[in-house]
């Protein structure tokens, strides 16, 4: 059993709060990305559960076991950093042995041990290899390797690629994923770019100045961000979020409706669309790029810049004020300067409260 549990975990450094009331449950076989920006806890919060930092309160599960004070050896996890030193004069094979050798595991098992890692992650001719003679992403494998080969039930990744180049960095993404398929160990994965936490991920927990956001999906981080700072961190690029008010606007038939007046936007949305707690006052609109349809609609604004990558158009608006971000086919046929017409979905607004930033749509799941 390797379900792994925070409750109410705190970390200060005198008057840094890195890590504030923490409640997380891990379970097992999951692949858990910790996301956020730089500075946010997600480090600290890895190395509490490794043992190398000591909670200032709560209380760290692995399993049935409380670890707060076991010993890093003996809770069973392997840690994998973004600068995965491996011992330069030692072969792969050497350094892929060592976690046994230093455990007092003997040959032959610990030979078996190293090839059954080595075929796992394609290492296989390159044990005699030494680390200088290996590319980055080999590297990282036998790092990876190094971690494994003891069969931790947990194991713990801080940015294992962020010094790699974007081509291995996609590549290793791939291979991850196909690891943890293969071998259904709990995986739990430090990361402030949100493509690897989106693609490899069965739940993100996205954190921001030491506060746990949301802990979901990727698909419900996405699709019913929790609140403000969630629906501005995820998506690339990022939703447009302006500021404005709800309003009531009757309906007569029972049916509570709402209008939003946000900057140059005032837009009926769809019956059904909030939860019971929407009541008229302060709201951020969020829409997503691919919510704006160009071309057509009751609104208008003036096209700014338009990035075009091939297959998209990354297109800036600016409705009387008000600015727009809005991804298009990459052959649309609009340049800087011009008038645009342009349509939202609007059953895919987010709407959220400006006063306690939290999501009002009707869709909002508990996290
Ligand atoms: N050993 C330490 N001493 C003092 N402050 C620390 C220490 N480790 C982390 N911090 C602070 O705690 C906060 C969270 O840091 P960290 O967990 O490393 O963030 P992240 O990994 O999300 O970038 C930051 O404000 C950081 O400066
Ligand atoms: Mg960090």
């Amino acid at each position: 059993m390797a379900e792994v549990v925070f409750e109410k975990v705190r970390k200060t450094f005198g008057s840094t709060v890195a890590v504030n009331d923490l409640d997380l449950t891990i379970d097992e076989g999951e692949f858990v990305s910790l996301l956020g920006p730089s500075g946010c806890g997600k480090t600290t919060t890895l190395r509490m559960l490794a043992g190398l930092e000591e909670p200032s309160g709560g209380t760290i599960r692995i399993g049935d076991r409380v670890v707060n004070s076991v010993p890093p050896a003996k809770r069973d996890i392997a840690m994998v950093f973004q600068s995965y030193a491996l011992y330069p004069h030692m072969t792969v094979g050497k350094n892929i042995a060592y976690p046994l050798k230093k455990r007092g595991i003997r040959e032959p098992e610990r030979s078996e041990r190293v090839m059954a890692t080595a075929r796992l992650l394609e290492l296989e001719t390159l044990l005699d290899r030494k680390p200088a003679q290996l590319s980055g992403g080999q590297q990282q494998r036998v790092a990876l390797g190094r971690a494994m080969v003891r069969e931790p039930q947990v194991f713990l990744l801080d940015e294992p690629l962020s010094n790699l180049d974007a081509r291995l960095r996609a590549h290793m993404r791939a291979e991850l994923i196909e690891l943890h398929r293969r071998i259904g160990r709990t995986m739990i994965y430090v990361t402030h770019d949100q493509l690897e936490a989106m693609t490899m991920s069965t739940r993100i927990a996205v954190m921001n100045a030491g506060v746990l956001q949301q802990f979901a999906t990727p698909a419900d981080i996405f699709h019913r961000p929790a609140n403000v700072f969630v629906a501005g961190f995820i998506g690339s690029p990022a939703m447009s979020l302006v500021e404005g008010e709800l309003v009531g606007s009757g309906g007569g038939d029972g049916e509570r409706r709402f209008r939003v007046h946000c900057g140059a936007l005032d837009v009926a949305l769809p019956a059904g669309l909030l939860n019971r707690s929407a009541a008229p006052g302060p709201i951020s609109l969020g829409i997503r790029p691919e919510d704006i349809l160009l071309g057509s609609g009751h609104h208008t604004a003036a096209v700014g810049v338009v990035e075009r990558t091939g297959h998209e158009s990354i297109v800036r608006l600016e409705a009387q004020g008000t600015p727009l971000i809005v991804r298009a086919p990459g052959d649309t046929p609009i340049e800087s300067g011009e008038t645009v017409r342009f349509s939202l979905r609007v059953e895919r607004l987010h709407i959220f409260d400006s006063t306690t930033g939290l999501r009002l749509n009707a869709d909002t799941k508990d996290s």
